[in-house]
């Protein structure tokens, strides 16, 4: 790819100056905002030489600009400023600007936008230059001052309080940070208050900031808000730095949330929740998603990146450490195992596609585009392998090290492995490829026995591939860490989990003295993100779904089954086999296993992954075909189950008041996998029944998706809009909901519908996402032969661009499939690409995007 805005890796060098103090003004208007800025500059050591400076700068009007209080003339471009280094004395030497920005304008939430009256931030990644002129950069880090002039009853910045009146705020903040964790936010707000004393008896004000009225949906934010900070003192040692940490939650965000220091800014869907609005799986995100913004505070702030193609430094460790918090707080199990579902359907994804890149990408020509589910969950992945490979006490040790000796900095991949080689003496070269080389290895497994009268022996032979991706034909083996584990035919485990670590092409491992041929559970937990390509007879399969010690690699094995069963369904017309129908009902009646384990185990693969698992396998995916025989099976199962469904659901009623917690989560999930059977199997009159009971949102909305996947439901539709339609974040259940169950031949028209609505907002991304993101959610909908999934998601993103582009490109990765589908498909889907491509004025973000996907 030449586009000639592209950023390279190796052309990164340090910022000519040194910034230690910043000093920013605001005087906030709608329209007009002015903002003036006091930077103090000192020649940087690490780039000797006389140097002009530029500062970025996008959309800004430029009013003044001092160099030690003289006005000096500076060379302005639509990406910044140059000012000359003959007009640059002293060490220090002051720049004082005056610009005037439109918050009001700003439809793209970048930069200083408006949300429902509040005004309010958004810098990463380069988003600050829109505030002001500024070295936009991760590696400048200087100490912010701020002063906030607004008529509003609540104005807030980074840092400490150090002065208030009426109409003005002061924050300071004496940690360092790069732009890209700057925050402001005005408006009128309540707090749900609360503190927190910290390991050293440090005494921290805690808010959560929301608009009137939803005060009564912070208290689970704030409980696991002060998880998280104790949990990352016990675990990390990790103590928060602040005399305040102030959350505010807002309607019109781009992503889940920011991680500004001391400020953090949430998607009011990733914080509020009550048990009335919120359903367990948004209590679970709630608190996923305040932990990982609270760890940024040292695994991206105190610590941060050097330059964005460093990206997973913190996000990948940040995740990795949001779902060991998540695992202590839940069932490390079930949580291994939605975390590999989301993998699965978003990374590999990803990385068998167009648009695969490595953990850590070497260019660039829109950041915001690098967001993406490789950065951060695959960079969580290859952290896991990486501690699974050193051991747990050697791991602490080296991320002590990298605290120690990396605190105040902006550093690298090579900081972050470093500290892993000095604490172990071991050489990761080969291990960072897992960082530089994008794709899904595919792991082989041959099998060999020989028996013998004092004990056999087993041998296992592991071969790696790793597939060509885009910009990369060859690649190096990888270092592959397979946790395995040995049953014996009677169920017990005759060798323990053991790592083994692949790092050739092909290589054996033999294990010794075993009386019987094993039979052995392979990738326990899940311990490397490969593709294990391995043919199994369903006995054992369903050998190792009854009696594998690994939680994941039992669910792991009924997961396969049903692949299978269900690919067969599919290519060969075949009914479901009995052994799968009855592995599931073992499963299901097992009052020994976690209700929230047995309603996963229920759950059968989803549509596109059984598209991605054919294609995998050499066949083009039919959508509807796919669909047809998905509920074709749900029904199966249903069936199987049937006799012992009615009791399932009384067993896992909830009785007395509601909690978010694992356990009862867990139950009402399996209640509802009951209740959805219960509906394919005698139409809708326990789900109605639940319905017009339920006392809380998992109760209503999942009693409400049961019956509108039966086709069914429409009067609990109407009844749920008529209780909800002023609630912005229920009622984006309310959209999403009907796209997703619509019917493959209706669900075009069900957008069209909704679309049509006054109440659809596009500039308000939740609503954009509830409505086109369930359009791509519904495989067989999308990908209708028609192709009207595809034109209009296309219509959609074209209209949506020139206003919020980050999220239009986000949402075209809906098209990242298509070399799975027939001919057909893929003709239409490109011709839509292009025609993407070809709209006038198309942004950065976008047309990176939609070119990669063309190729
Ligand atoms: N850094 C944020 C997080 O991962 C995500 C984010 C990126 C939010 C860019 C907004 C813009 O927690
Ligand atoms: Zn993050």
């Amino acid at each position: 790819m030449s586009d000639p805005r592209t950023v390279y890796l190796a052309d990164y060098q340090p910022f000519p100056f040194l910034l230690p103090q910043v000093r920013l003004e605001f005087t906030l208007g709608p329209k007009a905002t002015r903002v003036r800025a006091r930077l103090e500059f000192m020649p940087n050591p690490a780039r000797p030489g006389r140097h002009d400076l530029f500062l970025h700068g996008e959309n800004l009007r430029l009013i003044s600009a001092k160099v030690n209080g003289t006005s000096v003339h500076s060379e302005l471009s639509d990406i910044g400023i140059t000012i000359s280094a003959n007009d640059l004395s002293g060490d220090p030497f002051t720049l004082e600007t005056e610009v005037e920005i439109s918050p009001a304008a700003n439809t793209a939430l970048e930069g200083l936008y408006m949300s429902n009256g509040m005004y309010c931030t958004q810098c990463e990644a380069e988003g600050f230059r829109k505030i002001t002129y500024y070295p936009d950069r991760p590696d400048v880090m200087a100490r912010f001052h701020v002063r906030v002039a607004a008529d509003l009853p609540v104005l807030l910045s980074n840092g400490n309080p150090v002065g208030s009146g009426p109409g003005w705020a002061e924050w300071d903040d004496p940690w360092p940070k790069p732009a890209y964790l700057f925050a402001l936010v005005a408006g009128d707000l309540v707090a749900h208050a609360d503190s927190f004393t910290t390991l050293s008896g440090r005494k921290v004000d805690l808010n959560i900031w929301v608009r009137p009225g939803d005060e009564n949906r912070c208290a689970w934010g704030m409980e696991a808000l002060k998880a998280s900070m104790s949990w990352d003192e016990r675990v990390y040692g990790r103590e928060y730095d602040l005399d305040i940490f102030n959350i505010v939650a807002v309607d019109d965000f781009n992503m889940g949330a920011m991680e500004n220091k001391g400020l953090n800014i949430f998607n009011s869907k990733a914080v509020l929740a009550s048990p009335d609005t919120a359903t367990d799986d948004d209590f679970a995100r709630v608190e996923a998603i305040i932990a990982h913004e609270y760890f940024h505070n040292w695994t991206g702030n105190r610590i941060t990146c050097r330059d964005w193609f460093q990206l997973c430094l913190k996000e990948g460790l940040t995740v990795y450490r949001d779902q060991q918090f998540s695992g202590d707080m839940r069932s490390h199990a079930v949580k291994r195992i939605e975390d590999v579902l989301a993998l699965r359907a978003r990374q590999f994804r990803e990385d068998q596609g167009p648009l695969a890149h490595a953990v850590r990408p070497d260019s660039f020509v829109e950041i915001n585009n690098f967001y993406t589910a490789t950065v951060y969950e695959k960079g969580a992945e290859v952290i896991g392998m990486l501690r699974r490979l050193v051991g747990d006490e050697a791991y602490a040790q080296a991320l002590d090290l990298y605290f120690t000796r990396h605190d105040g900095h902006a550093a690298t991949i090579e900081d972050w492995l470093k500290v892993f080689e000095d604490t172990t003496d071991r050489d990761l070269t080969q291990f960072k490829r897992w960082y530089t080389e994008a794709g899904t290895p595919r792991l082989k497994v041959y099998e060999a026995w020989s028996p013998a009268a004092q004990g056999g022996t087993y041998t296992l032979t592991l071969a790696q591939e790793n597939p060509a991706t885009p910009g990369q034909p060859e690649k190096g083996a990888k270092v592959i860490p397979v946790a395995v584990g040995l049953l014996n035919p009677n169920g017990d485990e005759v060798v323990p989990t053991t790592v083994l670590e692949l790092i050739k092409p092909v290589q054996s491992f033999a294990f010794e003295g075993l009386a019987a041929r094993p039979i052995a559970s392979i990738l326990r937990d899940f311990s490397a993100p490969v593709v294990l390509d391995r043919e199994v007879p369903a006995a054992e399969r369903a050998f190792l779904l009854a009696h594998d010690t690994d939680p994941f690699n039992r669910w792991e094995a009924g997961r396969s089954l049903a692949k299978e069963v269900l690919a067969r369904m599919i290519t060969q017309g075949t009914k479901p086999q009995a052994a799968f129908l009855d592995g599931m009902a073992a499963i299901a009646f097992d009052e020994g296993l976690d209700p929230a384990f047995r309603a996963l185990a229920l759950r059968l693969p989803g549509e596109d992954d059984m598209a991605a698992t054919l294609h995998q396998s050499g066949h083009t995916p039919d959508p509807a075909r796919i669909h047809i025989a998905r509920k074709a099976l749900a029904r199966a199962v249903a069936e199987r189950l049937a006799p012992g469904l009615p009791g399932l659901e009384a067993a896992m009623r909830v009785p007395g008041a509601f909690s978010p917690q694992a356990a009862d989560a867990g139950k009402r999930a399996l209640r509802l996998a009951a209740l959805a059977g219960l509906t394919r199997l005698n139409g809708g009159a326990a789900a109605q029944a639940a319905f017009a009971d339920a006392t809380n949102m998992t109760e209503s909305f999942g009693t409400l998706a049961i019956l509108l996947e039966a086709g069914l439901g429409e009067r609990e539709l109407a009844a749920f809009e008529a209780k909800w339609r002023t609630d912005r974040l229920v009622m984006d259940k309310w959209f999403a909901v009907q796209v997703s169950l619509s019917a493959p031949e209706e669900t075009a028209q069900t957008v069209g519908r909704l679309t049509a609505r006054p109440d659809f907002d596009m500039k308000n991304p939740n609503r954009f996402r509830a409505v086109l993101g369930a359009l791509t959610g519904n495989h067989a909908g999308f990908h209708h032969a028609s192709g009207s999934g595809y034109r209009l998601l296309a219509d959609w993103l074209i209209r949506l661009d020139p206003l919020n582009p980050q999220t239009a490109a986000r949402m075209s990765t809906a098209f990242e499939t298509w070399p799975r589908y027939d001919a057909d498909r893929q003709g239409m889907i490109r011709a839509e690409l292009a025609r993407i491509l070809a709209a006038p004025g198309l942004s950065r973000d976008l047309s990176e995007m939609a070119g990669r996907m063309l190729h």
